[in-house]
């Protein structure tokens, strides 16, 4: 492991406010790593240095705001005195429920400009970071990604699309940053347990007399089910801890009870999976 901020290896999180963000910080603190954790508000970042301690140092940024992401690339890279970022994890992320059709254009946008477009930037902003140097090896890129980055679920379009896309760009990433050694993961994960739908149901209720409404009706009643069935963010951070240590070494790892599902109609015919999803949603 990389020494870094203080004699410990250094890890940036982003979008720890709250969710699978605060868990993996908690969790990597707990390990002995020191962590520089992003959230989008003073307040936030106070009360966090508070309760974390000293190990942990928060950057203020919306990942949509590159001049914010470079500048906290640079508050790291002075705090790291020459030694290498130890690993990145993307996490901050939201989701929109609704038809492609109906969903406002604005939550559109936003699902890939903070999902994807984001990602980007703070890999971007982070990179020259993680490269290794004669006396330490390459840091690790995480992202947390989903089960709905490689199937495409109805009243879901505007997160599946991101995360489909963000799969996409973690492979190209891992390609291109092969000969640097440094190394892309997807946590691909189902359910966990957090506010995120809760945020994004909150407009669900707009799809009731529109076209979709068996569809929404139904989609809101499997999701509910799913909820209870989740995994704690706890279950995200452990992973996030063994990829750091070296002991996962595969592209992405599927974290959920139900993942089968979902990777068998990944690899279905598209017919085949139309139908089987549709008649889920319509039945
Ligand atoms: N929960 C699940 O079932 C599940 C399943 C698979 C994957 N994931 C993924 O896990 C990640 C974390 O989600 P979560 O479930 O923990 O939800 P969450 O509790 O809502 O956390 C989302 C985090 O992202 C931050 N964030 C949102 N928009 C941002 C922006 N524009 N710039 C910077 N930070 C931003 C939020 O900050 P604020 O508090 O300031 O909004 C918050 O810290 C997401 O990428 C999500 O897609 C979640």
């Amino acid at each position: 492991m990389q020494q870094s901020v203080n004699n410990s290896p250094a890890v940036v999180v982003t979008g720890v406010s709250s969710g699978i963000g605060r868990a993996i910080v908690e969790q990597l603190i707990d390990d002995g790593y020191d962590v520089f954790g992003s959230v989008r508000n003073e307040e936030d970042a106070n009360t966090l240095a508070e309760q974390l301690g000293h190990k942990f140092r928060p950057l203020v940024f919306d990942v949509r705001e590159r001049e914010k992401v470079q500048q906290a690339a640079e508050f790291v890279k002075t705090k790291l005195n020459g030694n290498v970022l130890h690993g990145l994890v993307n996490n901050a992320g939201v989701a929109a429920f609704g038809p492609i059709e109906l969903l406002d254009d604005d939550a559109f946008e936003a699902s890939i400009d903070i999902n994807l477009i984001g990602v980007r930037t703070v890999t971007n902003a982070f990179l020259p970071l993680l490269r290794g140097t004669d006396s330490e090896i390459p840091g690790r890129i995480i992202n947390i990604s989903s089960l709905s980055g490689i199937v495409n679920t109805p009243m879901n379009g505007a997160y599946c699309v991101s995360k489909h896309a963000l799969e996409s760009l973690a492979d190209i990433y891992r390609r291109e940053l092969l000969p640097a050694g440094i190394d892309v993961v997807s946590i691909r994960s189902g359910p966990i347990r957090s506010e995120i739908w809760n945020k994004a149901r909150a407009d669900g209720d707009a799809y009731d007399d529109a076209a979709y409404q068996k569809m929404a009706t139904k989609a809101r009643r499997i999701m509910a089910r799913a909820e209870k069935d989740a995994l704690p963010a706890s279950a995200i951070a452990e992973t996030v801890i063994d990829i750091f240590a070296g002991r996962k070494k595969r592209v992405a790892y599927h974290l959920s009870k139900g993942a089968w599902v979902s990777r068998f109609l990944a690899v279905l015919p598209a017919r085949w999976a139309d139908h089987l999803i549709t008649q889920s949603l319509m039945s």
